[in-house]
């Protein structure tokens, strides 16, 4: 187990009817709110009607930025800097998925920043300060309501790179299960892919003594996989929304790397084709982990044997470690199709004529990966396999 130092700030209300908390949050940062969503989806579940009133029950100033993009855009960042900077916002509230939040913290942290945001994004300028966020999230999926994480999109460049500063935790976060109620089952399934592609990135390392990290990891991955089923059946199970919520804050929130050093290959690798091609990030992952996996199961034998057989169960006895590990991401494949993943790259009409292009975007900061390190040709290889 490595050393390491754990501080996460962000405030975390968790279950049915905590959107009232708005109330006693809101006020403590001034009256002027930046409100940022999406597409509209909350319009047509009713958050929208339910935030607005408790806003104006504590008589906040509204400004609104509507239209983040899933996978969302540097100019859109850029419209939120600046009504930040016209109207003296106090607080920014984003309400909506890991989208919505990441575009805010972008803009919580481009509003203190004197040149462009894309500096702080490719690292030729640290963010200097943020605005304070909070969150009200509606998807189960990638954690930004508890991280300092964010992931933008350049469309002009074709660049889709996260970035993360200790500015841009959420001053505080309102998870209700029953703002996820009304997702489509096709973000109900990339978001739960998301959710265990990120155990899976922090539980590829190389660390030894490792158990109570194996054991949280572990304990998702399994929740994930008995609850997925419950709630593809059942969109509006309170209890399998309730699970799975909890599991995706849990899942990137920090916890799971105390101690280890994760991967991220599998991240780096999807952010390039979603550059490309904007596709969901939990569809491009069910694509490209089992890849991963496959691709790199030399590198540590006995962890695939172990995730096979403590997660998905893979009977030991007269196989070697080898089978059993290649059971162990077949049984991966079998379940994400099950759950209607989708699992080749065709699937988004992606064929082989893009793959120097992602493999270049993926390649921006060099051969990437801490489980394995990936070269640009181990890149094609995996786009390759996942055609
Ligand atoms: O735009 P609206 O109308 O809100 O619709 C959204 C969007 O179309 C819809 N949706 C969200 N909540 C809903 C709903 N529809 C009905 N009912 C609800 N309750 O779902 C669609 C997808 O939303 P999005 O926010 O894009 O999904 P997600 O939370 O998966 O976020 C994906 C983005 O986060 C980045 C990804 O790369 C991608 O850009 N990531 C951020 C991370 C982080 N900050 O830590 C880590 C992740 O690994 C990931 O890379
Ligand atoms: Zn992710």
């Amino acid at each position: 187990m490595n050393n390491f130092t754990f501080h996460n700030p962000t405030t975390l209300y968790f279950g049915q009817d905590q959107l009232s908390q708005l109330t006693k949050e809101v006020p403590k940062y001034g009256k002027n709110v930046l409100l940022v969503y999406g597409g509209g989806s909350i319009k047509q579940n009713g958050i929208y009607d339910r935030v607005l009133r408790l806003l104006d029950e504590v008589g906040a100033t509204l400004v609104e930025l509507s239209g983040v993009e899933p996978n969302p855009r540097l100019t859109t960042v850029h419209k939120g800097v600046d009504l930040c900077r016209g109207h003296q916002i106090d607080l920014i509230l984003a309400v909506g998925g890991g989208s919505v939040i990441d575009c805010a913290k972008a803009i919580a942290v481009g509003a203190k920043y004197d040149g462009d945001f894309w500096d702080i994004v490719t690292r030729k300028a640290a963010a200097t300060g943020a605005l304070p966020l909070g969150t009200v999230l509606t998807i189960a999926a990638t954690g930004s309501e508890m991280n300092s994480g964010s992931v933008i999109t350049n469309w002009e460049t074709k660049e889709k790179l996260g970035w993360g500063s200790p500015y841009a935790f959420p001053k505080f976060s309102i998870l209700d299960p029953v703002h996820t109620q009304s997702l489509p089952a096709n973000q109900t399934v990339y978001g739960m892919v998301d959710i265990m592609s990120h155990v899976f990135e922090q539980y590829f390392h190389h660390g030894e003594n490792t158990p109570v990290q194996d054991g949280f990891c572990e304990t998702i991955l399994r929740t994930v996989i008995d609850t997925a089923p419950k709630l593809v059946a059942n969109l509006e199970d309170y209890d399998a929304r309730a699970t799975i919520l909890y599991c995706g804050t849990m899942a990137l929130n920090g916890v799971l790397s105390m101690g280890i050093r994760g991967d991220w290959a599998t991240h780096n690798l999807e952010h390039a084709v979603s550059a490309v091609h904007d596709i969901p990030h939990g569809g491009g992952l069910a694509i490209l982990f089992p890849n991963w996996m496959t691709y790199t199961l030399d590198a540590h034998v006995a962890r695939f044997k172990q995730f096979a057989v403590r997660v998905f169960g893979i009977e030991e006895s007269g196989k070697s470690d080898r089978q059993i590990a290649e059971e162990g991401i077949a049984a991966l494949r079998q379940f994400f199709t099950s759950i209607g993943a989708p699992s080749r790259l065709a699937d988004y009409d992606i064929d082989d004529s893009t793959i120097e292009t992602m493999a270049d975007k993926a390649m921006v900061y060099g051969d990437f990966g801490n489980f394995k390190k990936l070269t640009r040709e181990d890149v094609v290889n995996i786009y390759r396999m996942s055609l």
